[in-house]
């Protein structure tokens, strides 16, 4: 199944697309993901992205637009994919439909997790991530056996850059500036479902699981 998460930052998709992807072997494509390892190691894209990122802004479409060709090129997402993070725009989901289309594939369903800013903002602040595998958590709701250290690979646990207050801040404007002409765009295609995210991991999960079900 090819699916797309929708959310405001903070939403929960990369949660549920990792345990997605773990119970059911759908590869999860973040966006975010690829950017930071690219930051990390210092590409020429990690170096033109970074600027967009420690702002809070997108990354420009172009840019985004061939990175997610390269990574549905490649054989891993041949049983289905959940794409976490993209597209953003308007420009980004007709650039996706073209894409696909010349794959012969489509998307299946575009799920969006609904959640007021306050959940958001406060499960931003306090999330930390590994630096090894991207493993996320949260001090309060989904903390690490021990302080600090990432419970699957034993590496170190980090605030992101742009759980900044202000940044936060920045993110949300932009999504709420972006998104309903993309949630528009899968809506008059029929694909469009939403999910209340302000629940629990595995509340929410059972959810995903439901309209998976259905589709
Ligand atoms: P990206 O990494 O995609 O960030 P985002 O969309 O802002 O989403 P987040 O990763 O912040 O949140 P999430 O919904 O995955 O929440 P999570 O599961 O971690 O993008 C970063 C930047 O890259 C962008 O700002 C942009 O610059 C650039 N970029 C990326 N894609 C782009 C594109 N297509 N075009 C242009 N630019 C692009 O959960 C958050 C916290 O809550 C965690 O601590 C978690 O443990 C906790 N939590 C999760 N679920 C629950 C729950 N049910 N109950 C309690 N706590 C929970």
């Amino acid at each position: 199944m090819n699916l797309i998460f929708f959310g405001p930052p903070g939403g929960g998709k990369g949660t549920q697309a990792r345990l997605l992807a773990a119970r059911r072997g759908f590869p999860q494509i973040s966006t975010g993901d690829i950017l930071r390892e690219a930051v990390a190691a210092g590409t020429a894209l990690g170096r033109e992205a970074r600027r967009y990122m420690d702002a809070g802004d997108l990354v420009p479409d172009a840019v985004m637009v061939g990175l997610i060709q390269q990574r549905l090129d490649r054989p891993d997402t041949g049983e289905g994919f959940t794409l976490d993070g993209f597209p953003r725009t308007l420009h980004q989901a007709q650039a996706l439909e073209r894409l696909l289309a010349a794959m012969e594939r489509e998307i299946d369903r575009a799920v969006e997790f609904q959640i007021d800013e306050e959940t958001v903002i406060r499960r931003l602040s306090g999330r930390r991530v590994c630096a090894a595998g991207g493993h996320i958590y949260h001090v309060e709701f989904a903390p690490p056996r021990r302080d600090g250290v990432c419970d699957n690979d034993g590496s170190p646990l980090r605030q992101r850059e742009d759980d900044r207050p202000e940044v936060i801040r920045r993110r949300l404007e932009v999504y709420r500036r972006e998104i309903p002409a993309v949630l528009e765009f899968y809506t008059t295609r029929g694909l469009l479902v939403a999910i209340d995210a302000a629940a629990d991991e595995e509340t929410v999960y059972g959810r995903l699981e439901e309209v998976l079900a259905a589709a």
